[in-house]
């Protein structure tokens, strides 16, 4: 049957026949292997293309010249070598009809000289890139001629590839550097009029032109406005679209508004959650219609209707939905099964993003099957083994997790739950209202428990009694951990736990001291909570920097109310004790550098953080009873076999232990706990 969907109707750019709108914008997974889209780049990208999007631009900003450094797992589109690895990629996507193009770019000043070569990073002029923190040379005519050669043999490796097209980045890098009045301060051919300043980006072309031919796709992701004083104006921005539009050289625009040199702008361009949905869709209707040319785009058009809405009205020809595919890369799938509500949603959680400019792989936050293609897989399938009479202790996200994958196989499943509602420290985390789309997380979860018949017992505190009246065959231990006060000389019963002011049970005091040694979320959110009910607070760190567990753009926003809110902050400082003093705290800070030195603070609230203990007593209490008395076969669980020791003969069942019932760690540890174990029984 012919579908209506706007999303669903091909799309022909020239040749080429996109079979639908959605696409997957190029972003680096930081998954390459020596610079090479091996097995886990293109079982990545493969499954995205088995979901059913039409196109998936690889690579992010697959790097053409060896002086523009890797500066998050870029893959070397320098290097003959690539060729095979990216035709292989292509095959694998090709043969579900979902097309294959590349970014490719030099980085200019947005990477560091102390990577690969320690060749020096150059720019349009010496302006330095704060997030890379890399003052660059001045681009001289010899590197300029370089590059362009350098950008025509890249392009010329994927068509050898087969690939179907190539894009150039051109924001925050070295194309879009000579555009940018913030950034081009040159005053040879390349600086000055917009026409000197376009000079490279023809050169480029026309080299890459001369290379590949007139019918090899190529088009450009630029920055159209750069949004801020100094930068490229939309004037001028709309001006560079129109002309690169007519030009008869490039193919297609993919839309970029604002820029990326610090994490807060950056947020701006890839908007986490709490900030707004599709903020520049609008801005990219507008140069779709000012050049009349094909135009993609993508900023946080999370969700199917979004993304709908972006097609049929006529202000994209192809939509990148690029985080929510990580999340969900079976969404084009799930559309034409009319199966929409069970997309897993992308919460904005950009833990993903976080994690490559830290130098991890990208992960999502709640699906620990993206990156691990070759082991994890994103559908379940049925158990050919025993099926299993299974408990699940614990409906926070790892026995969310567990019950759903445990259900999806077969099992039978009964989840006992303390509290009245499931989600544990999700539902804490989501008391933040700027994080609320988190209860996505669990509410996904639920539904797709709902569908699959799973019982979930509520207010049930779960002892020994209750798990063993229901006879399991297996018992899932995911009970998760309580907040713990940091090691103090005293004054433990004087201070408030993070929790307890992020779940709304103790109200902030008018002068608050926080003291985070944990550095993740719950002490930042309980900062920021009572930064907004209007006290005077102080937040300490013993951290060379605060909030070590939080990537650069999840910090934005927190250092944005601390800011409105005039949160102080000292780092390199420890909180060794606290003391009541008639109706006040004293708080007493002391340095692990400088010996002897102390400080005090007189406060009215003193509010700790530091990670939680495991809730393991239940866990305790079941291992003699167990078959494999708790024990887990690491060797098995990432080798394959059987994870469960048989070491206790008059065992009844099998028992595991996941999340932070285990140790005090994050989201997508527990999730990943849940999926990895649950497969294994
Ligand atoms: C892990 C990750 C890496 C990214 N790397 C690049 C990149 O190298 N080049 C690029 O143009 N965009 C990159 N992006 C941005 C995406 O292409 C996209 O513009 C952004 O995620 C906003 O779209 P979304 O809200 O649909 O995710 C990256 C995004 C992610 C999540
Ligand atoms: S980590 Fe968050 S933002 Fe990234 S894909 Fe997953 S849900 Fe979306």
């Amino acid at each position: 049957m012919t579908s209506n969907d706007p999303l669903l109707q091909p799309y022909q750019l020239r040749h080429l026949t996109l079979k639908n709108r959605i696409m997957s914008t190029s972003h680096e997974p930081a998954y390459s292997e020596d610079g090479m889209p091996k097995e886990r780049y293109r079982l990545y990208h493969a499954e995205k293309a088995r979901g059913g999007m039409a196109l998936t631009m690889t690579a992010g900003s697959a790097i053409v010249s060896r002086d523009s450094p890797a500066a998050f797992g870029n893959l070397h589109a320098y290097d003959d070598a690539i060729v095979p690895w990216m035709a292989e990629l292509a095959d694998a996507c090709h043969e579900h009809d979902c097309k294959v193009m590349i970014q490719l770019t030099h980085l200019g000043r947005r990477t560091a000289w102390n990577k690969a070569d320690w060749l020096p990073v150059l720019s349009a002029s010496p302006v330095r890139e704060a997030a890379h923190r890399t003052f660059p040379k001045t681009a001289e005519d010899w590197d300029l001629d370089r590059i362009v050669g350098d950008y025509a043999s890249a392009a010329q490796r994927m068509q050898a590839a087969g690939l179907d097209g190539i894009e150039f980045e051109a924001y925050g890098h070295l194309l879009d550097g000579f555009w940018s009045p913030a950034t081009n301060h040159r005053d040879d051919v390349y600086g000055g009029s917009l026409d000197n300043r376009l000079r490279f980006t023809w050169r480029v072309i026309d080299a890459v032109r001369a290379a590949v031919g007139p019918d090899f796709l190529v088009g450009i992701r630029m920055v159209a406005d750069e949004d801020f004083d100094k930068g490229l104006s939309r004037q001028e921005g709309v001006e560079i679209a129109r002309r690169l539009a007519s030009s008869g050289k490039f193919d297609f625009l993919n839309i970029i508004r604002g820029h990326i040199d610090t994490d807060a702008a950056l947020t701006g361009v890839i908007p986490i959650h709490g900030m707004p949905s599709s903020p520049h869709l609008d801005f990219a209707g507008d140069i779709r219609a000012a050049t009349k040319f094909p135009v993609f785009h993508a900023a946080r058009i999370a969700d199917v209707a979004t993304a709908r809405h972006a097609i049929a009205s006529g202000k994209l020809d192809m939509v990148g939905m690029t985080r929510a595919h990580i999340a969900d890369p079976h969404i084009t799938a799930k559309v034409m099964a009319g199966e929409e509500h069970r997309i897993r949603p992308c919460v904005g959680a950009t833990y993903c993003l976080d994690r490559i400019y830290e130098g991890g792989g990208a992960l999502c936050i709640h699906n620990a099957a993206t990156g691990r293609e070759a082991t994890i897989p994103h559908v379940i399938a049925r158990t050919d083994g025993p099926l299993r009479r299974t408990v699940v202790v614990g409906a926070g996200a790892a026995g969310l997790e567990a019950a759903r994958v445990l259900a999806e196989r077969g099992h039978k499943v009964t989840v006992l739950e303390a509290a009245s509602q499931a989600g544990g420290q999700i539902r804490l985390a989501a008391q933040n209202p700027r994080r609320r789309e988190l209860i996505g997380i669990v509410d996904w979860r639920l539904a797709e428990l709902e569908r699959l018949g799973v019982e979930i017992r509520y207010d049930i505190w779960a002892g020994l009694d209750d798990v063993l009246a229901l006879d399991p065959d297996a018992v899932v231990i995911a009970t998760g951990g309580l907040p713990q006060n940091p090691p103090l000389d005293g004054g433990d019963e004087l201070v408030t736990s993070s929790w307890d002011i992020i779940a709304g049970s103790v109200k902030p005091a008018e002068n608050v001291l926080l003291y985070d040694d944990n550095g993740g979320h719950q002490g930042m959110t309980a900062a920021e909570l009572i930064g907004k009910a209007g006290s005077r607070l102080e937040l300490l760190t013993p951290e060379r920097f605060f909030a070590p567990e939080i990537g650069g753009m999840n910090h934005v926003p927190y250092m944005e109310a601390f800011h409105r809110h005039g949160v102080k902050i000292t780092i390199n400082t420890r909180l060794k004790q606290v003391r009541r003093d008639g109706n006040q705290l004293v708080a007493t800070l002391v340095s692990d550098f400088a010996k002897g030195w102390s400080e005090e603070r007189r406060v009215d609230q003193v509010v700790v953080e530091h990670g939680t203990l495991p809730l393991d007593e239940l866990y305790l209490e079941l291992k003699p009873l167990s078959k494999n008395s708790g024990a887990i076969d690491y060797t098995s669980l990432i080798h394959g076999g059987d994870i469960f020791p048989d070491n206790n003969p008059d065992g009844r069942f099998l028992l595991l232990r996941i999340g932070d019932a285990v140790q005090a760690r994050n989201i997508h540890a527990a999730i990943y706990d849940g999926i990895r174990f649950g497969l294994r029984i």
